[in-house]
């Protein structure tokens, strides 16, 4: 693994020198955010090392260094997912390669499917905390001691200031944002009816098929994480409407003016 995530990271040295001070990770339909980066040096999945090529509609394959709000960012266009074959440690790659690149602070965003009332599609939602029982675990296999310990704390994946910092910024943009636990499901396929019940009694506000694994491992090498979520669906059984992705596509469309409103004044005041 070390190997693997030094080649990335050396790759993306020879393409960029300079600091970054934080890395997004850019979700299903979430992408335009991207086209807000100043002097953008666009770099494909392609052409580094050990990362897999993303082919699924809404998810391009890019690496995206420049400015936004006088800070330098990388933006991961398109994410790994566990559904496309990926196992745990090359879906959290990219993580590791960030925070080799010396870079601490992260934004995972992502589209997922509401299951609280209140959480309906075109909402935002701050990840609060995670429900991550159902998937292998990143961390799993030899630990990583560069990285991080053995047995690792996981009380506060989502850095508690953060999240008030962007409660502050929702207020000030007059942006609906709404707290809540976001549950991975390894998908491809959606939940079922009766699986987002069991979901729903174990605690879950909402559920997608990205996230945990990425934010566990930023844990683990103590970066500071903030995860925001836009619903954009009711989840399974819990409208009359069926549930397609160019669906989910579209509606992360719509509410991307906030989404990005939102993600730049956070940046701004980091
Ligand atoms: N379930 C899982 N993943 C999703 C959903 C959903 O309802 N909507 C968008 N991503």
């Amino acid at each position: 693994m070390y190997i693997k995530i030094n080649e990335a990271t050396n790759y993306i040295k020879t393409q960029y020198h300079g600091k970054i001070d934080l890395a997004i990770i850019l979700g299903s339909g979430l992408g335009p955010l991207a086209d807000e980066i100043e002097n953008p040096i666009e770099l494909d999945y392609r052409d580094i090392p050990h990362f897999p090529i993303s082919n699924l509609i809404g998810h391009a394959g890019k690496l995206i260094i420049g400015t936004l709000e006088n800070k330098t960012v990388i933006a991961m266009k398109g994410r790994f997912h566990y559904y496309e074959g990926n196992d745990m440690d090359i879906v959290t790659l990219p993580i590791r390669v960030f925070k080799r690149l010396g870079i601490d602070n992260l934004i995972l965003t992502n589209a997922c499917g509401g299951i609280r009332e209140d959480l309906n599609p075109g909402q935002i939602m701050l990840i609060k905390d995670h429900i991550g029982l159902f998937a292998p675990s990143p961390l799993r296999g030899p630990n990583l001691d560069e990285f991080g310990p053995r047995f690792k704390d996981m009380s506060e994946v989502y850095n508690r200031k953060l999240g008030k910092l962007a409660h502050q910024v929702a207020d000030d943009n007059n942006i609906s944002l709404k707290d809540g636990v976001y549950a991975f499901f390894k998908g491809p396929m959606y939940e079922t009816p009766a699986e987002i019940l069991a979901y729903r009694a174990l605690g879950a506000d909402a559920v997608g098929m990205s996230t945990v694994p990425e934010a566990i491992v930023a844990r683990h090498c103590d970066m500071k994480t903030l995860g925001i979520s836009l619903i954009t669906n009711k989840a399974a059984g819990l409208s009359n409407q069926e549930l397609n992705h160019q669906e989910v596509v579209e509606a992360a469309n719509k509410a991307e003016k906030d989404l990005v409103t939102l993600v730049k004044g956070i940046i701004k005041n980091w």
